[in-house]
């Protein structure tokens, strides 16, 4: 039996998706777009943070051509790939994107779409889709924009340049450029950070992030109102007051220690 396109591991506090088309080049046919959208009613049931890697040295080659050439105006009206796109976007974690070599097209879109987006030094992200013959359709006219300005995002997708990773690091597209064989691990390292943090307080931030300027600070307002009261939010502040208490006591007893000889 053929390998999933989209495998998945799951552990307690997160969970690896890996596109697998490494013969297409990781290309989002619509298995990966189904497998996509199964994987996020899981998240969205069972909140963890999700980690979105490529195989064999790819990220994604796009949406699969193949399948975008035969599609028509029905089709093109249903947002196969936006829809899948937002509701990852929208997932209640963070979303880390690992990205080595293409994110190309509905790839890179997928990418966009996460919270956070690590590269590698052979990452090349972009939108060719004009020279296809159609547009950006799946995020990239309104997300780029968000994340790199207009004027870049113009630049990008009126030309279809692609960006190289040092590139798409000075323009903010990527936090962090690691080898190749340190990817999986650095986008772990940030998952662990995650891990550390209080799960709620992350997913109220992810929310006031989330929502539109007019929201604020009202919405910010009511997700503290929310946290304050939570048990979480007095034992960590507890532990921190009594761990500096604790550090304070014993700083002075040992000062005394000294002094006394
Ligand atoms: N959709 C469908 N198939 C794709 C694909 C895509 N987006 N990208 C690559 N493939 C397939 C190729 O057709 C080829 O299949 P084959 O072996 O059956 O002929 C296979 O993946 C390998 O691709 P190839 O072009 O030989 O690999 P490469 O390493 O020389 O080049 C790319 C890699 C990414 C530069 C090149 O594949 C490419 O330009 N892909 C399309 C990028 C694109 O326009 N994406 C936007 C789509 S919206």
């Amino acid at each position: 039996m053929d390998e999933a396109s989209l495998v998945v591991e799951r552990r307690s506090d997160r969970v690896i998706a890996r596109l697998n088309r490494p013969a297409k080049r990781n290309a989002i046919d619509r298995e990966m777009i189904d497998a996509l959208h199964a994987l996020c009613d899981e998240l969205e049931t069972d909140p963890r943070t999700l980690i979105l890697t490529g195989s064999a040295g790819t990220f994604a080659a796009g949406a699969d051509i193949a399948q975008l050439r035969a599609r028509r105006a029905d089709d093109a009206r249903q947002g196969i790939n936006a829809n899948a796109f937002i509701r990852i976007h929208e997932l209640p974690m963070p979303v880390i994107a690992a990205l080595d070599g293409y994110a190309l097209g509905g790839g890179a879109e997928l990418a966009y779409a996460a919270d956070i987006r690590i590269a590698t030094p052979s990452t090349k992200i972009g939108n060719p889709e004009t020279g296809l013959g159609i547009i950006a359709a799946a995020g990239a006219t309104w997300r780029l924009r968000e994340i790199v300005g207009e004027a870049l995002a113009s630049e990008m997708l009126l030309t279809g340049r692609l960006l190289t990773a040092d590139e798409a690091l000075t323009a903010g597209l990527v936090s962090a450029v690691h080898a190749s064989d340190q990817l999986l691990a650095a986008a772990h390292l940030i998952a662990d950070r995650v891990a550390a943090n209080d799960p709620l307080a992350t997913q109220h931030t992810k929310r006031a992030l989330r929502a539109p300027r007019d929201a604020h600070p009202r919405i910010d307002g009511e997700l503290q109102a929310e946290l304050f009261e939570s048990p979480a939010k007095m034992r960590r502040m507890t532990d921190f007051l009594e761990r500096r208490g604790g550090r304070r006591r014993w700083a002075c007893w040992a000062e005394g220690a000294w002094a006394r000889g």
